[in-house]
């Protein structure tokens, strides 16, 4: 016998998913390799179990998927005022890769170089951590769910984040390998929460997907 799927009816879930670019001028600027894949994979997984799903998307070259509501941003900036625009929500899965650092300024022309200089140094600033802020905020949905990116030790890396910027889940993959994270079709995930953790894959982004809401749709505490 096959089990039901969950249900995510009658719930509002807020994904984010993409890249940001930090402009450095009119023609540069400061990028990921994020392609949306696995973000816009939740977002339809999400309209899929029957949940009103708004999608924040970075930069990306993908299609609406069928009965999501998705605002286009650019930059971190632009999307942290669209994510915390869209509270309140009864879930928030940041699964964009949002810019660590911008310029501190967008220069109005394009920066020209000049004879005899060997390089440029840009001066950038932090960027507002939108996760961070989602699950300290006023409006807390009752369950936020960050990714975390990491090249190695990635069990300490993700519980690290976990417990700093007091997510109740967090979905870790490996980057910087074939096969998995940035840009690829599939995908290896580990889900981490306080006192547990679960493995996921390696599928397809798409497959993926559906068993990380299934999760995040279990541990949901009653609303
Ligand atoms: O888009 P694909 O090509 O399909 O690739 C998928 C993916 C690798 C981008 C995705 O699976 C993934 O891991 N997304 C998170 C990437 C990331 O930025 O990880 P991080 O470890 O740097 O950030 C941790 C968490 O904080 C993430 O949930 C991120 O959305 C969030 N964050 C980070 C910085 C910031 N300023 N604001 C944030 O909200």
């Amino acid at each position: 016998m096959t089990q039901a799927k969950a249900s995510g009816a009658g719930l509002r879930i807020l994904v984010s998913a993409g890249p940001t670019y930090e402009d450095i001028d009119p023609v540069r600027f400061i990028g990921n390799r994020s392609s949306g894949k696995m973000g816009f994979a939740v977002a339809e997984a999400a309209a899929r179990s029957g949940a009103r799903v708004v999608l924040v998307a970075g930069p990306v070259a993908l299609p609406t998927p069928p009965g999501v509501t998705r605002l286009d941003v650019r930059s971190a900036a632009q999307m942290h005022e669209a994510v915390l625009g869209q509270l309140p929500a009864d879930i928030y899965i940041g699964a964009a890769a949002v810019a660590d650092f911008t310029p501190r300024q967008v220069a109005g022309s394009k920066i020209k170089k000049r004879e005899g200089e060997s390089g440029l140094t840009l001066d950038l600033v932090r960027t507002p951590d939108i996760l961070a802020e989602v699950a300290g905020h006023a409006a807390r949905p009752r369950l936020v769910v960050g990714f975390a990116a990491e090249t190695d030790e990635v069990e300490r890396y993700a519980r690290d984040k976990l417990a700093r910027k007091r997510l109740d889940l967090i979905a870790a993959n490996r980057v910087g390998v074939a096969g998995s994270g940035f840009e690829s079709d599939d995908n290896a995930l580990t889900v981490y929460w306080t006192d547990g953790q679960r493995a996921l894959g390696p599928a397809p982004k798409t497959v993926l997907a559906g068993q990380l809401l299934e999760l995040i749709l279990e541990r949901l505490p009653a609303g």
